[in-house]
């Protein structure tokens, strides 16, 4: 497939922040071929007028079978939340309901921007048929909780591994992995040494949720007499490339040993002020030059996948936590959604720019919007004035994904139906 982005205002690095300008794009199969020339052939072409290209969002830290949770516990603390509503109803979700769960997710995710994301779920094979099937990207990782050598944690391992074997590369590499030990309170000590053999043997990276309450806090210094930061570096968990979820409690050394150990630290700043754990110290973190990223979590402790909404929250709530308002710019903000979160998933030279040769994941905006204008600084626009709704188009691979708000490879109406019916199963 060919396709021709004509003459389009277009976000793109320009060293070390953005620069937004009129270009035509040039598609060919999965890749941009060319940026600045519009005297091609294509397939297809999209008219680029009063519309906006940015590089596809990464929402970096999600668990997109949980829309069918969406609103379901609200207003609980997080222990509460998870213990007595979330874990009782995951119980008894079958895979399909998790199939049609992340099929909304994923809905959802393309019509607010997003284009790869990653997930952590129970159901094997389930959150790859909907990748397969939509054509979004994503890197998927199947929850492991456990102590020791317990049966159900070495289950839970082995189920893993035969997913990656099975799934990984398929859709023209879309589908990628990491190993996700799911916390340090919900994973001891010796089952950790397990997962970090199992991702050593694998060469893959570690996605996990660290430091997210204060529960979490007290219960490991019960336990181990140390952070949760200093527990998984003691277990040379760091040692491979890490995406740590949430990062709301981190002592100054914490922050010395993710500096120093290079993890990739995901914010979810909307679950962690929903859940009332708290404010991540994320500017100290930019300042010992941690690759900061941005996820929503999942829809039931946010209660929506769009990382638009994320985006302004991020930016904002620093500034107004700490008194001042050029901490976290838009720029830094949009680099959370896109550059960095492509550096945290080892993709730094395939996804989160608009670059000739990086692959096309390209989110296209209407910007014919009373919000959009004046257009006086379009990376503000992005940070502090749009809602998601102004999404246009979404294509990923170079294939298109959703054309004039019109989804082309997921039947709406149909995940909406089966959404119903799970819900009406589950929550009642
Ligand atoms: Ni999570």
């Amino acid at each position: 497939m060919k396709i021709l982005i004509k003459n389009i205002l277009t976000v793109q690095e320009k060293e070390a922040d953005f620069q937004v300008k009129e270009t035509s794009i040039y598609i060919e199969n999965d890749r941009i071929v060319d940026i600045g020339n519009n005297e091609y052939e294509a397939d297809v072409i999209i008219d680029g007028k009063n519309k906006l290209a940015i590089p596809g969002l990464i929402n970096s830290h999600t668990h997109a079978y949980m829309t069918v949770f969406r609103n379901y516990a609200d207003d609980l603390p997080f222990s509460q939340w998870l213990f007595e509503k979330i874990l009782p109803l995951e119980d008894r979700l079958t895979g399909e309901d998790a199939y049609w769960g992340t099929m909304l997710g994923i809905m959802e995710m393309i019509r607010t921007g997003t284009t790869c994301f990653t997930d952590m779920y129970i159901f094997i094979n389930e959150a790859c048929r909907a990748v397969d099937d939509t054509g979004i990207r994503a890197c998927l990782s199947r929850g492991l909780v456990g102590s020791g050598d317990d049966e159900g944690g070495m289950q839970r391992i082995n189920e893993a591994k035969r997913e990656i074997d099975f799934w990984k590369g398929q859709g023209n590499d879309r589908i990628s992995f990491v190993i996700a030990p799911h916390a340090p309170y919900t994973c001891d000590d010796k089952y950790l040494l397990n997962v970090i053999n199992f991702a050593k043997d694998y060469n893959l990276g570690i996605n996990i949720h660290l430091s997210e309450s204060r529960n979490e806090i007290a219960e490991i210094y019960d336990k181990y007499k140390c952070t949760p930061t200093e527990f998984l570096n003691r277990l040379g968990l760091f040692e491979l490339n890490t995406l740590a979820a949430h990062c709301v409690y981190l002592s100054d050394n914490d922050i010395d040993i993710l500096s120093e150990k290079k993890v990739n630290v995901i914010t979810c700043p909307v679950s962690n002020l929903k859940l009332g754990n708290g404010i991540a110290p994320i500017t100290k973190l930019l300042n010992r030059n941690v690759n900061v990223c941005l996820g929503t979590d999942g829809a039931a402790s946010n209660n929506t996948l769009n990382m638009f909404k994320e985006l302004q929250f991020v930016t904002l709530i620093h500034k107004g936590m700490e008194e001042k308002a050029d901490v976290i710019s838009a720029s830094t903000g949009f680099k959370f959604a896109t550059a960095n979160a492509a550096k945290a998933l080892g993709f730094d030279n395939k996804i989160g720019k608009i670059e000739v040769g990086y692959k096309a994941d390209i989110t296209i905006l209407d910007i014919d919007k009373p919000q959009y204008y004046p257009r006086n600084n379009l990376l503000s626009a992005l940070a502090y004035s749009t809602n998601g709704d102004e999404v246009n188009t979404v294509i990923v691979d170079g294939k298109i994904l959703m054309r004039d708000n019109e989804f082309l490879t997921i039947d709406e109406e149909k995940v909406k139906y089966h959404i119903r019916n799970i819900s009406k199963r589950l929550l009642i």
